[in-house]
Protein backbone atom coordinates (compact mmCIF):
# COMPACT_ATOMS: atom_id res chain seq x y z
CA UNK A 1 0.00 0.00 0.00
CA UNK A 2 1.74 3.84 -1.05
CA UNK A 3 1.16 6.72 1.56
CA UNK A 4 0.44 10.92 0.49
CA UNK A 5 3.15 12.10 -0.09
CA UNK A 6 4.76 15.64 1.06
CA UNK A 7 7.11 17.40 -1.65
CA UNK A 8 8.48 21.10 -0.81
CA UNK A 9 11.49 20.83 -3.70
CA UNK A 10 9.45 23.63 -5.83
CA UNK A 11 10.05 26.05 -2.78
CA UNK A 12 13.53 25.64 -2.39
CA UNK A 13 14.55 28.93 -4.16
CA UNK A 14 12.98 30.91 -1.72
CA UNK A 15 14.78 29.45 1.12
CA UNK A 16 18.35 29.38 2.31
CA UNK A 17 20.23 26.51 3.80
CA UNK A 18 21.16 28.59 7.22
CA UNK A 19 16.95 29.05 7.38
CA UNK A 20 16.39 25.43 6.72
CA UNK A 21 18.85 24.78 9.73
CA UNK A 22 16.75 27.04 12.15
CA UNK A 23 13.74 25.73 11.53
CA UNK A 24 14.55 22.08 12.24
CA UNK A 25 15.55 22.90 15.25
CA UNK A 26 12.14 24.83 15.64
CA UNK A 27 10.42 22.24 14.65
CA UNK A 28 11.90 19.25 16.26
CA UNK A 29 11.35 21.39 19.79
CA UNK A 30 7.86 21.91 18.39
CA UNK A 31 6.94 18.33 18.00
CA UNK A 32 8.04 17.23 20.72
CA UNK A 33 6.09 19.05 22.82
CA UNK A 34 3.21 17.93 21.15
CA UNK A 35 4.67 13.92 21.52
CA UNK A 36 5.57 15.05 25.35
CA UNK A 37 1.84 16.27 25.54
CA UNK A 38 3.13 19.22 28.01
CA UNK A 39 2.59 22.08 25.66
CA UNK A 40 -0.67 24.72 25.46
CA UNK A 41 -4.29 23.06 24.97
CA UNK A 42 -2.91 19.47 25.86
CA UNK A 43 -6.27 18.79 27.36
CA UNK A 44 -7.60 18.41 23.78
CA UNK A 45 -5.01 15.65 22.24
CA UNK A 46 -7.35 12.91 22.00
CA UNK A 47 -7.50 13.11 18.29
CA UNK A 48 -3.90 12.48 18.60
CA UNK A 49 -4.66 8.51 19.17
CA UNK A 50 -8.32 8.54 18.14
CA UNK A 51 -7.00 6.69 15.19
CA UNK A 52 -6.38 3.48 17.40
CA UNK A 53 -7.79 4.41 20.63
CA UNK A 54 -11.33 4.67 19.94
CA UNK A 55 -14.64 3.03 21.37
CA UNK A 56 -15.05 0.16 19.63
CA UNK A 57 -18.78 -0.52 21.25
CA UNK A 58 -19.71 3.31 19.76
CA UNK A 59 -18.04 2.61 16.82
CA UNK A 60 -20.01 -0.62 16.06
CA UNK A 61 -23.47 1.29 17.12
CA UNK A 62 -22.67 4.05 14.41
CA UNK A 63 -22.47 1.21 11.90
CA UNK A 64 -25.86 -0.40 12.94
CA UNK A 65 -27.25 3.29 13.28
CA UNK A 66 -25.71 3.79 9.17
CA UNK A 67 -27.30 0.46 8.43
CA UNK A 68 -31.19 1.89 10.42
CA UNK A 69 -30.95 5.06 8.59
CA UNK A 70 -30.37 3.59 5.00
CA UNK A 71 -32.78 1.15 5.55
CA UNK A 72 -35.81 3.65 6.25
CA UNK A 73 -34.23 6.79 5.05
CA UNK A 74 -34.65 8.56 1.51
CA UNK A 75 -32.95 11.72 2.98
CA UNK A 76 -30.44 11.94 5.81
CA UNK A 77 -30.57 15.80 7.12
CA UNK A 78 -27.29 16.24 8.89
CA UNK A 79 -27.42 19.24 11.15
CA UNK A 80 -23.87 21.10 12.34
CA UNK A 81 -21.52 24.07 11.73
CA UNK A 82 -18.29 24.44 11.73
CA UNK A 83 -16.28 21.14 13.03
CA UNK A 84 -19.51 19.56 13.87
CA UNK A 85 -20.06 19.57 9.18
CA UNK A 86 -17.14 19.75 7.61
CA UNK A 87 -15.33 16.84 8.09
CA UNK A 88 -18.26 14.74 7.22
CA UNK A 89 -19.11 17.06 4.13
CA UNK A 90 -15.66 16.84 2.89
CA UNK A 91 -15.17 13.02 3.07
CA UNK A 92 -18.42 12.30 1.38
CA UNK A 93 -18.01 14.83 -1.49
CA UNK A 94 -14.16 13.21 -1.81
CA UNK A 95 -15.32 9.39 -1.47
CA UNK A 96 -18.30 9.64 -3.63
CA UNK A 97 -20.07 10.06 -7.02
CA UNK A 98 -19.63 13.77 -7.85
CA UNK A 99 -23.28 13.59 -8.38
CA UNK A 100 -24.33 11.39 -4.92
CA UNK A 101 -27.21 13.27 -4.34
CA UNK A 102 -28.97 13.12 -7.93
CA UNK A 103 -28.34 9.67 -8.73
CA UNK A 104 -31.48 7.21 -9.53
CA UNK A 105 -31.53 5.25 -6.77
CA UNK A 106 -30.36 1.98 -8.95
CA UNK A 107 -27.20 3.68 -8.39
CA UNK A 108 -27.22 4.77 -4.90
CA UNK A 109 -28.45 2.10 -2.40
CA UNK A 110 -27.97 5.05 0.44
CA UNK A 111 -29.78 8.32 1.49
CA UNK A 112 -29.39 11.46 -0.16
CA UNK A 113 -27.11 13.55 2.28
CA UNK A 114 -27.84 17.60 2.97
CA UNK A 115 -26.43 19.54 5.81
CA UNK A 116 -28.63 21.98 7.72
CA UNK A 117 -28.14 24.29 10.53
CA UNK A 118 -24.46 25.60 8.98
CA UNK A 119 -26.22 29.39 8.30
CA UNK A 120 -29.32 31.78 9.23
CA UNK A 121 -31.07 31.66 6.07
CA UNK A 122 -34.79 31.11 5.96
CA UNK A 123 -34.64 30.44 2.69
CA UNK A 124 -32.00 27.69 2.50
CA UNK A 125 -33.85 26.01 5.48
CA UNK A 126 -37.55 26.21 3.35
CA UNK A 127 -36.17 24.90 0.33
CA UNK A 128 -34.60 21.69 1.90
CA UNK A 129 -38.32 21.49 3.95
CA UNK A 130 -39.66 21.60 0.92
CA UNK A 131 -36.70 19.13 -0.84
CA UNK A 132 -37.68 16.74 1.95
CA UNK A 133 -41.24 16.55 1.11
CA UNK A 134 -43.26 13.88 2.16
CA UNK A 135 -40.04 11.44 1.76
CA UNK A 136 -39.11 9.59 4.75
CA UNK A 137 -35.95 10.98 6.33
CA UNK A 138 -33.79 11.22 9.57
CA UNK A 139 -31.76 13.72 11.20
CA UNK A 140 -28.32 13.67 12.74
CA UNK A 141 -28.35 16.60 14.63
CA UNK A 142 -24.10 17.24 16.02
CA UNK A 143 -23.47 19.66 18.23
CA UNK A 144 -19.87 19.53 20.51
CA UNK A 145 -21.06 21.89 22.90
CA UNK A 146 -24.67 21.57 21.97
CA UNK A 147 -25.47 25.27 22.75
CA UNK A 148 -24.68 26.34 19.18
CA UNK A 149 -27.39 28.54 17.61
CA UNK A 150 -27.26 28.05 14.02
CA UNK A 151 -27.99 24.01 14.15
CA UNK A 152 -29.85 24.54 17.34
CA UNK A 153 -32.45 26.55 15.27
CA UNK A 154 -32.38 23.89 12.02
CA UNK A 155 -32.68 21.21 14.60
CA UNK A 156 -35.90 22.92 16.16
CA UNK A 157 -37.28 23.47 12.96
CA UNK A 158 -36.57 19.32 11.19
CA UNK A 159 -37.33 17.64 14.25
CA UNK A 160 -40.97 20.03 14.11
CA UNK A 161 -41.25 18.45 10.24
CA UNK A 162 -39.97 14.81 11.67
CA UNK A 163 -42.68 14.33 14.75
CA UNK A 164 -45.66 15.90 12.79
CA UNK A 165 -44.75 13.22 10.05
CA UNK A 166 -43.83 10.28 12.57
CA UNK A 167 -45.66 11.54 15.10
CA UNK A 168 -43.13 12.04 18.74
CA UNK A 169 -42.85 8.73 19.07
CA UNK A 170 -42.25 7.67 15.77
CA UNK A 171 -39.31 10.42 15.66
CA UNK A 172 -37.31 9.53 18.31
CA UNK A 173 -36.14 6.81 15.99
CA UNK A 174 -35.07 9.23 13.31
CA UNK A 175 -32.91 11.23 15.58
CA UNK A 176 -29.71 10.54 16.58
CA UNK A 177 -27.42 13.06 18.21
CA UNK A 178 -23.86 13.51 18.61
CA UNK A 179 -22.73 15.42 21.68
CA UNK A 180 -21.57 15.64 24.55
CA UNK A 181 -21.33 12.97 26.83
CA UNK A 182 -22.77 14.44 29.83
CA UNK A 183 -23.70 18.97 29.36
CA UNK A 184 -25.28 20.77 27.08
CA UNK A 185 -28.77 21.87 25.34
CA UNK A 186 -28.72 19.00 23.06
CA UNK A 187 -27.50 16.31 25.48
CA UNK A 188 -30.45 17.26 27.89
CA UNK A 189 -32.99 17.39 25.17
CA UNK A 190 -32.08 14.23 23.56
CA UNK A 191 -32.07 12.60 26.86
CA UNK A 192 -35.56 13.84 28.15
CA UNK A 193 -36.59 12.70 23.95
CA UNK A 194 -34.66 9.62 24.23
CA UNK A 195 -33.38 9.59 20.71
CA UNK A 196 -30.12 7.66 20.50
CA UNK A 197 -26.90 9.70 21.21
CA UNK A 198 -23.04 9.38 19.94
CA UNK A 199 -20.53 11.08 22.21
CA UNK A 200 -17.73 14.10 21.52
CA UNK A 201 -15.04 13.28 23.96
CA UNK A 202 -14.44 15.75 25.70
CA UNK A 203 -10.74 15.45 24.56
CA UNK A 204 -11.63 16.19 21.12
CA UNK A 205 -12.15 19.86 19.74
CA UNK A 206 -14.93 20.60 16.88
CA UNK A 207 -11.91 20.79 14.01
CA UNK A 208 -9.91 17.83 14.88
CA UNK A 209 -13.32 15.68 15.25
CA UNK A 210 -13.79 14.26 12.08
CA UNK A 211 -12.87 10.50 12.72
CA UNK A 212 -15.18 10.69 16.01
CA UNK A 213 -19.19 10.05 15.93
CA UNK A 214 -18.89 13.61 14.48
CA UNK A 215 -17.68 12.81 11.19
CA UNK A 216 -18.39 8.82 11.56
CA UNK A 217 -22.14 8.40 11.56
CA UNK A 218 -22.89 11.06 8.20
CA UNK A 219 -19.73 9.36 6.58
CA UNK A 220 -21.06 5.98 7.38
CA UNK A 221 -24.08 6.88 6.04
CA UNK A 222 -23.03 7.59 2.61
CA UNK A 223 -21.86 4.23 2.23
CA UNK A 224 -18.09 4.93 3.11
CA UNK A 225 -16.14 1.91 3.91
CA UNK A 226 -15.31 3.80 7.93
CA UNK A 227 -13.01 1.28 8.71
CA UNK A 228 -10.91 1.96 5.55
CA UNK A 229 -10.90 5.40 6.94
CA UNK A 230 -9.87 4.50 10.32
CA UNK A 231 -7.14 2.74 9.26
CA UNK A 232 -5.55 5.12 7.07
CA UNK A 233 -5.25 7.50 10.06
CA UNK A 234 -3.85 4.81 12.07
CA UNK A 235 -0.98 4.00 9.43
CA UNK A 236 -0.41 7.90 9.18
CA UNK A 237 -0.41 7.90 12.88
CA UNK A 238 2.16 5.20 13.07
CA UNK A 239 4.31 6.19 9.99
CA UNK A 240 4.37 9.78 11.12
CA UNK A 241 5.46 8.74 14.82
CA UNK A 242 8.73 6.98 13.67
CA UNK A 243 9.96 8.76 10.55
CA UNK A 244 13.08 11.03 11.10
CA UNK A 245 12.52 14.91 10.49
CA UNK A 246 14.32 15.20 6.71
CA UNK A 247 11.84 12.03 6.21
CA UNK A 248 8.55 13.23 7.91
CA UNK A 249 5.93 14.75 6.07
CA UNK A 250 4.00 16.49 8.34
CA UNK A 251 7.57 17.54 9.86
CA UNK A 252 8.63 18.84 6.47
CA UNK A 253 5.25 20.66 5.69
CA UNK A 254 5.46 22.78 9.03
CA UNK A 255 8.57 23.52 8.63
CA UNK A 256 8.29 24.81 4.82
CA UNK A 257 5.21 26.78 5.66
CA UNK A 258 6.70 28.37 8.90
CA UNK A 259 9.81 29.25 6.80
CA UNK A 260 7.89 30.50 3.78
CA UNK A 261 5.52 33.01 6.72
CA UNK A 262 9.06 33.93 7.78
CA UNK A 263 9.94 35.07 3.99
CA UNK A 264 6.54 37.36 4.48
CA UNK A 265 4.18 34.78 2.37
CA UNK A 266 1.28 34.73 5.06
CA UNK A 267 -1.55 33.67 2.80
CA UNK A 268 -1.62 30.04 2.02
CA UNK A 269 -3.66 28.40 -0.72
CA UNK A 270 -4.94 25.00 -0.99
CA UNK A 271 -5.02 23.96 -4.41
CA UNK A 272 -6.99 21.67 -6.18
CA UNK A 273 -7.17 19.87 -9.45
CA UNK A 274 -10.28 17.98 -8.71
CA UNK A 275 -13.69 18.95 -7.58
CA UNK A 276 -14.16 16.08 -5.33
CA UNK A 277 -11.47 17.71 -3.08
CA UNK A 278 -13.15 20.98 -2.69
CA UNK A 279 -14.63 20.58 0.49
CA UNK A 280 -11.16 19.14 1.71
CA UNK A 281 -9.59 22.72 1.40
CA UNK A 282 -13.18 24.03 3.74
CA UNK A 283 -12.15 21.81 6.31
CA UNK A 284 -8.55 22.73 6.36
CA UNK A 285 -9.35 26.22 6.25
CA UNK A 286 -11.26 25.83 9.49
CA UNK A 287 -8.58 23.50 11.03
CA UNK A 288 -5.61 25.91 10.32
CA UNK A 289 -8.01 28.83 10.49
CA UNK A 290 -9.07 28.47 13.92
CA UNK A 291 -6.02 26.92 15.29
CA UNK A 292 -3.37 29.38 13.84
CA UNK A 293 -4.95 32.52 13.64
CA UNK A 294 -4.77 34.27 16.94
CA UNK A 295 -2.35 36.31 18.78
CA UNK A 296 -2.30 38.44 15.41
CA UNK A 297 -0.05 35.51 14.11
CA UNK A 298 -1.01 32.95 11.67
CA UNK A 299 -0.65 32.37 7.98
CA UNK A 300 -4.43 32.75 6.01
CA UNK A 301 -5.51 29.96 4.90
CA UNK A 302 -7.36 30.20 1.38
CA UNK A 303 -7.96 27.76 -1.28
CA UNK A 304 -8.66 27.18 -4.84
CA UNK A 305 -10.47 25.19 -7.58
CA UNK A 306 -8.12 24.44 -10.64
CA UNK A 307 -8.36 25.12 -13.43
CA UNK A 308 -11.71 26.80 -12.78
CA UNK A 309 -9.83 29.73 -10.37
CA UNK A 310 -7.16 29.75 -12.46
CA UNK A 311 -9.84 32.14 -14.95
CA UNK A 312 -10.88 34.17 -12.17
CA UNK A 313 -7.71 34.21 -9.64
CA UNK A 314 -4.95 33.22 -12.11
CA UNK A 315 -4.12 37.27 -12.69
CA UNK A 316 -3.79 37.67 -8.75
CA UNK A 317 -2.12 34.84 -7.65
CA UNK A 318 0.56 34.94 -11.14
CA UNK A 319 1.12 39.02 -10.98
CA UNK A 320 -0.78 40.09 -7.46
CA UNK A 321 0.91 40.92 -3.98
CA UNK A 322 3.88 38.29 -3.34
CA UNK A 323 2.45 36.85 -0.38
CA UNK A 324 1.08 33.98 -1.60
CA UNK A 325 2.36 30.16 -1.76
CA UNK A 326 0.10 27.05 -2.85
CA UNK A 327 0.21 23.87 -1.30
CA UNK A 328 -1.50 21.46 -3.96
CA UNK A 329 -3.32 18.50 -3.96
CA UNK A 330 -2.40 16.09 -6.32
CA UNK A 331 -4.48 12.79 -6.98
CA UNK A 332 -2.15 10.51 -8.70
CA UNK A 333 -4.81 7.73 -9.82
CA UNK A 334 -8.51 9.39 -11.01
CA UNK A 335 -11.19 7.37 -10.30
CA UNK A 336 -12.42 7.08 -14.59
CA UNK A 337 -10.69 8.57 -16.92
CA UNK A 338 -11.73 9.86 -20.95
CA UNK A 339 -9.49 9.34 -23.81
CA UNK A 340 -9.67 12.33 -26.35
CA UNK A 341 -10.90 11.72 -30.09
CA UNK A 342 -9.62 12.56 -33.16
CA UNK A 343 -13.00 14.94 -35.37
CA UNK A 344 -12.75 14.28 -38.86
CA UNK A 345 -12.59 18.06 -39.05
CA UNK A 346 -10.77 19.67 -36.61
CA UNK A 347 -13.18 22.57 -36.40
CA UNK A 348 -12.65 22.74 -32.44
CA UNK A 349 -8.79 22.68 -33.01
CA UNK A 350 -8.32 20.10 -30.64
CA UNK A 351 -6.81 16.85 -32.27
CA UNK A 352 -3.37 17.76 -31.14
CA UNK A 353 -5.29 16.19 -27.48
CA UNK A 354 -6.37 13.03 -29.34
CA UNK A 355 -5.08 9.94 -27.87
CA UNK A 356 -4.54 11.45 -24.39
CA UNK A 357 -6.86 11.28 -21.53
CA UNK A 358 -8.09 14.06 -19.56
CA UNK A 359 -6.27 13.32 -16.40
CA UNK A 360 -2.95 13.46 -18.73
CA UNK A 361 -4.48 17.24 -19.53
CA UNK A 362 -5.29 17.94 -16.38
CA UNK A 363 -1.84 17.18 -14.46
CA UNK A 364 -0.40 19.26 -17.56
CA UNK A 365 -2.23 21.62 -16.89
CA UNK A 366 -1.10 21.76 -12.76
CA UNK A 367 3.08 21.29 -14.04
CA UNK A 368 2.46 24.29 -16.14
CA UNK A 369 0.96 25.97 -13.69
CA UNK A 370 2.95 24.71 -10.56
CA UNK A 371 5.75 26.25 -12.98
CA UNK A 372 4.22 30.07 -14.70
CA UNK A 373 3.33 30.45 -10.51
CA UNK A 374 6.92 29.74 -9.07
CA UNK A 375 8.32 31.61 -12.00
CA UNK A 376 5.63 34.34 -10.93
CA UNK A 377 7.04 34.15 -6.87
CA UNK A 378 4.62 31.81 -5.81
CA UNK A 379 6.30 29.10 -4.09
CA UNK A 380 4.60 25.34 -4.21
CA UNK A 381 4.25 22.63 -2.26
CA UNK A 382 2.94 19.68 -2.98
CA UNK A 383 0.73 17.03 -1.56
CA UNK A 384 0.50 13.83 -3.63
CA UNK A 385 -2.45 11.44 -3.54
CA UNK A 386 -2.51 7.83 -4.63
CA UNK A 387 -6.17 7.71 -5.24
CA UNK A 388 -9.31 9.18 -3.84
CA UNK A 389 -9.96 6.62 -1.32
CA UNK A 390 -11.18 6.37 2.46
CA UNK A 391 -8.13 5.30 2.82
CA UNK A 392 -5.79 7.85 1.69
CA UNK A 393 -8.67 9.95 3.04
CA UNK A 394 -7.80 8.66 6.27
CA UNK A 395 -4.11 9.28 6.23
CA UNK A 396 -4.84 13.39 4.69
CA UNK A 397 -7.26 13.80 7.66
CA UNK A 398 -4.51 12.71 10.12
CA UNK A 399 -1.22 14.53 8.37
CA UNK A 400 -3.03 17.70 8.61
CA UNK A 401 -4.12 17.64 11.43
CA UNK A 402 -0.98 16.67 13.29
CA UNK A 403 0.80 18.86 11.01
CA UNK A 404 -1.33 22.20 11.95
CA UNK A 405 -0.62 20.99 15.89
CA UNK A 406 2.56 21.15 15.67
CA UNK A 407 2.80 24.66 13.08
CA UNK A 408 0.76 25.73 15.63
CA UNK A 409 3.69 25.35 18.67
CA UNK A 410 5.83 26.54 16.04
CA UNK A 411 3.84 30.14 15.63
CA UNK A 412 3.56 30.23 19.51
CA UNK A 413 -0.08 29.84 19.99
CA UNK A 414 -2.19 27.47 21.35
CA UNK A 415 -3.48 25.20 18.72
CA UNK A 416 -6.42 24.00 20.28
CA UNK A 417 -8.53 27.21 21.22
CA UNK A 418 -11.03 29.19 19.88
CA UNK A 419 -11.71 32.77 21.94
CA UNK A 420 -12.25 34.90 18.96
CA UNK A 421 -15.41 32.81 18.02
CA UNK A 422 -17.29 34.16 20.84
CA UNK A 423 -17.08 37.48 19.94
CA UNK A 424 -20.01 37.68 16.96
CA UNK A 425 -22.50 35.78 19.19
CA UNK A 426 -22.09 38.18 22.14
CA UNK A 427 -22.97 41.05 19.70
CA UNK A 428 -25.62 38.89 17.89
CA UNK A 429 -27.23 37.90 21.51
CA UNK A 430 -27.29 41.23 22.56
CA UNK A 431 -28.96 42.20 19.56
CA UNK A 432 -31.55 39.77 19.79
CA UNK A 433 -32.37 40.25 22.90
CA UNK A 434 -30.87 37.02 24.86
CA UNK A 435 -31.48 36.50 28.20
O1 LIG B 1 -13.72 23.82 16.12
C1 LIG B 1 -14.60 24.28 16.82
O2 LIG B 1 -14.60 24.10 18.03
C2 LIG B 1 -15.79 25.05 16.25
O3 LIG B 1 -15.65 25.41 14.94
C3 LIG B 1 -17.02 24.22 16.38
O4 LIG B 1 -16.85 23.02 15.69
C4 LIG B 1 -18.27 24.92 15.88
O5 LIG B 1 -18.38 26.19 16.43
C5 LIG B 1 -19.50 24.12 16.25
O6 LIG B 1 -19.57 23.93 17.62
P1 LIG B 1 -20.49 22.86 18.28
O7 LIG B 1 -20.09 21.52 17.79
O8 LIG B 1 -20.27 23.01 19.75
O9 LIG B 1 -21.92 23.17 17.88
Amino acid sequence: MSNIAFNGTDANNFISLADFAMMETKVKAAAQLLDGRNGPGNEFLGWLDLPTDYDKNEFERIEAAAKAIQAHSEVLIVIGIGGSYLGAKAAIEFCCNSFYNNLPKSKRNTPEIYFAGTNISGTYTQQLLDLIGDRDFSINVISKSGTTTEPAIAFRIFKKKLIEKYGAEGAKSRIFATTDPVKGALKTLADKQSFETFVVPDNVGGRFSVLTAVGLLPIACAGIDIRALMQGAADARARFAQEAYAQNDVLQYVAYRNLLLEKRFNIELLVNYEPRCHYIAEWWKQLYGESEGKNHKGIFPAAVDFTCDLHSMGQYIQEGRRNLFETVLEIESPEHDITMETEEEDLDGLNYLAGKTMDYINKKAAEGTAMAHKDGGVPNLKIKIPQATPYYLGQLFFFFEKACAISGYVLGVNPFDQPGVEAYKKNMFALLGKK
